[in-house]
């Protein structure tokens, strides 16, 4: 099995790509979760990972909370899709198992170090303020990560918090550019992707007929969550953005992209966030990313809904 470490700020879509990752053993082992302020603050991510790993039957799993703003904007948070806890929709009691005492950063850093080189992905489902600020304390850690698989950003799909730019990587540019110049390999999940994750009515009844606490809660979570993409964007359902990282670790068949050049905007007010992605390979600025561009959406619900049918 692979093994990870989630960086996150759920949100209902972080959540099921927390799920489907403890839901599959055999591919994933998940060393931690670490937890950034993004969809909400810090004290609410942290609180709803931990939720989560409760739903999933795994109160052993080791939860960090990380950085509580990004390095050099206000927080910007997203109240308005996930609702006011982060993870509205289903009624979770509160959790009672721990979080950590080491910060989220430090556990990132000590994970690489202690690991051998090249054996420890990156899954980040947040704004990446908790990745650059590992990179930047101790850049030794940057040539040990086997990779990183991210959901942030869009090219045809352009933005979902301003006109240019995605949510993740808007909330922190300055992180996302440290990371995307990192030289670590990267996989990126951008809007054009998951924008094709929809949960249709047929997929929501199908985790509802689960009949398990997971499959229900999933598709409460989806049920509150689609209301802000059906308004917005005339969509069927609401986008499973997150779980196209934690899917693409156990079929990554299921997806294609180009490796390409990919610059994020941190100067220009205007379309802060942007991720400049040179899809058509227009310059001859070195590829860092690959950037997926389609998902088969037939096989990655059926994958979800096996997974989650197995907690
Ligand atoms: C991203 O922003 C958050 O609202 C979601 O959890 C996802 O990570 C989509 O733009
Ligand atoms: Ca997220």
């Amino acid at each position: 099995a692979r093994q990870i470490i989630i960086d996150t700020d759920p949100g209902q879509d972080d959540a099921v790509a927390i799920l489907l990752a403890l839901a599959s053993p055999d591919e994933i082992e998940v060393l931690g979760i670490t937890a950034v302020a993004g969809n909400v603050p810090l004290a609410l991510t942290a609180r709803n990972a931990r939720m989560v790993c409760e739903l999933a039957g795994r109160a052993d799993t080791a939860v960090f909370a990380g950085c509580d703003r990004p390095l050099g904007r206000d927080l910007v948070t997203a109240e308005h899709v996930h609702g006011k806890t982060g993870l509205d929709g289903p009624s979770l009691p509160e959790p009672t198992m721990p979080l950590q005492d080491a910060h989220a950063v430090d556990f990132i850093i000590d994970t690489l170090r202690a690991k051998p080189s090249g054996t420890v992905t990156l899954c980040a489902l947040g704004p990446l303020t908790n990745i650059a600020t590992a990179f930047e304390q101790a850049p030794d850690i940057i040539g040990r990560v086997a990779e990183i698989i991210l959901m942030g950003g869009a090219y045809f799909e352009v933005g979902n918090i301003t006109p240019t730019a995605e949510f993740n990587i808007y909330v922190d540019p300055q992180a996302a550019q440290i990371v995307f110049g990192s030289g670590a390999p990267l996989v990126v999940m951008p809007l054009d992707v998951t924008h094709k994750a929809l949960v249709t009515q047929v997929r929501n009844d199908a985790f509802r007929a689960l009949g398990t606490p997971v499959g229900v809660a999933v598709a409460q979570m989806t049920d509150f969550f689609e209301r802000f993409d059906k308004e917005k964007y005339g969509s069927t359902g609401a986008p499973l953005h997150d779980p196209c990282v934690t899917a693409y670790l156990i079929r990554p068949d299921l997806f294609t992209g180009r490796h390409i050049n990919v610059e994020i905007e941190t100067a220009s007010e205007l379309t802060m966030g942007m991720t400049v992605a040179d899809w058509w390979r227009v310059t001859t600025r070195a590829p860092n990313a690959t950037f997926m561009g389609d998902l088969d959406a037939d096989g990655f619900f059926a994958l979800l809904t096996e997974r989650l049918g197995r907690l």
